[in-house]
């Protein structure tokens, strides 16, 4: 098999290398292509462009594939829980017992935040949505650890401000919540795990003892797990991007939340249950909205459909669809949109439409219905992806920090104006 692709250019013949991963995906290595030829290549989207080499995770868009470090998604999400995986994903291995007591316990002490985020977060209104403020105080956490914008850290620096943002992120993302209903500040519980601590810094309040339910902590766990990572998507370029300025992991994770939020990146969770309420509204007819979704004059899209690497089906999806009548079930909750969902799933599955374009419910489809029963307002469904993203994004930091990646430059072809004199402004 040839280890080189040959291009012809202008009459010139050149060999390209070929780079080979290990599950068999090839590229061709263009690094030398500009230098060579004096030609760039154009690939809006990024959809042919791959932008690092990565051992973190593996993704199949053909065959519905995804993998952590070499595991399944499917086996993690069953056996596993989030901060196993986060562990995982960032220093590449499993962790035994006692790996994962301590990354745990350096994660539980460094939950509190410095008590002037309270006045941060005071001085947003009631309104703000908590991915602004999540954003913000990430980026703010470089002001109060100034230590972790020194680019030449060393590795035991660089664990603990890993350790500080995972044990950070859930009382950030909690008192936002707080704040947006007027409701005191719940502080972190060393003694509890990972997710029943954030569930009671979410819901419980100082007038009354509080029940962390294990079916909650089970949902949310395997939600987290299945959102973890996803290889070079929007977000997680923008912290490799941002990253390889030397910029800080706060300043470029804070980068990463932003990227999220977009509409069509994690932001479709809350557009998702949004567009079921009003189909819900609206009386319910399905095929109305997939109508509008499918008319060219119509800006709307059907909110958790589509993906660009999934053509086949969104593995996360199917886990988070299996997980979900069982939730809803175990908590005793009937939710009119669920049913809404699945019939608008089936109604776009056997539509022309969608089948030609491989268009097939993705993660945030199923997700939002769960949080939902969980009691999350809608406004918190992003920022609850953001929690599960951060271990990814912490990997990809990483990795391309101690892969030493150049700092990251796209160039162009300039298609404006050619040189032309200035004109004084009274002529006009
Ligand atoms: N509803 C209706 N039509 C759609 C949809 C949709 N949700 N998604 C794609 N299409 C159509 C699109 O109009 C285009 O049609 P045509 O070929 O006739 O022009 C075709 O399908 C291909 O779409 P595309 O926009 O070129 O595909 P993409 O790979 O650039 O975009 C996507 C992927 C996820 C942005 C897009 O499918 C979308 O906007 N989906 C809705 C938003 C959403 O659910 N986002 C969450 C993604 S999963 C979580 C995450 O990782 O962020």
């Amino acid at each position: 098999m040839s280890d080189s692709a040959e291009l012809i250019l202008e009459g010139k013949s050149y060999a390209l290398p070929i780079v080979v991963g290990t599950e068999n995906e090839k590229a061709i290595d263009i690094n030398a292509l500009r230098a060579q030829t004096g030609h760039i290549t154009i690939d809006s989207g990024y959809k042919n462009t791959g932008a690092t080499q990565s051992a973190i995770t593996y993704l199949d868009g053909e065959l519905g594939v995804l993998h952590y470090r070499g595991y399944s998604i499917e086996q993690l999400a069953a056996k596993s829980n989030f901060i196993e995986v986060a562990y995982l994903l960032i220093y590449g291995e499993l962790p035994t017992q006692h790996e994962l007591t301590h990354f745990n316990e350096q994660i539980s002490k460094r939950t509190l935040i410095h008590e002037n985020f309270r006045t941060l977060l005071s001085a947003y209104p009631a309104d703000a949505h908590p991915m602004a403020i999540l954003a913000s105080m990430i980026c703010s956490l470089t002001a109060f650890h100034p230590d972790s914008l020194d680019p030449n850290l060393t590795e035991e620096q660089i664990d603990l401000n890993i350790t500080r943002l995972l044990g950070k992120i859930t009382t950030i993302a909690a008192w936002s919540y707080k704040h947006a209903v007027g409701k005191p500040f719940v502080y972190p519980k060393k003694s509890l795990d990972y997710c029943s601590n954030f569930l009671q810094m979410m819901f419980s309040n100082p007038t009354e003892n509080y029940h962390v339910n294990p079916v909650v902590v089970d949902a949310l766990n395997k939600l987290l797990i299945l959102h973890a990572d996803h290889e070079q998507n929007c977000s997680t370029s923008t912290v490799r991007l941002v990253g390889s300025s030397n910029a800080s992991l706060f300043g470029s994770i804070s980068a990463g939340v932003n990227a999220l939020w977009g509409p069509l990146h994690g932001g479709a969770n809350q557009e998702v249950i949004e567009m079921l309420e009003a189909i819900k509204a609206d009386g319910g007819d399905s095929k109305k909205w997939i109508d509008k979704a499918k008319d060219k004059n119509d800006p709307f899209r059907l909110m958790g459909f589509g993906h660009r690497v999934y053509k086949n089906f969104d593995p996360r999806a199917k886990i988070i669809k299996a997980a979900c009548d069982n939730i809803l079930y175990n908590l005793g909750v009937k939710d009119p949109i669920l049913e809404i969902a699945k019939q608008l799933e089936e109604a776009a599955l056997t539509d022309p439409y969608f089948v030609e374009r491989k268009l097939y419910p993705n993660v945030d489809f199923y997700s939002g219905i769960i949080y939902k029963a969980i009691g999350l307002p809608k406004e918190m469904f992003t920022v609850m992806f953001a929690i599960g993203r951060l271990p990814g994004w912490i990997a990809q930091w990483k990795e391309m920090r101690e892969n030493k990646e150049p700092i990251g430059r796209p160039r162009q072809i300039y298609t404006g104006q050619t040189a032309r004199e200035y004109v004084d402004i009274k002529n006009r």
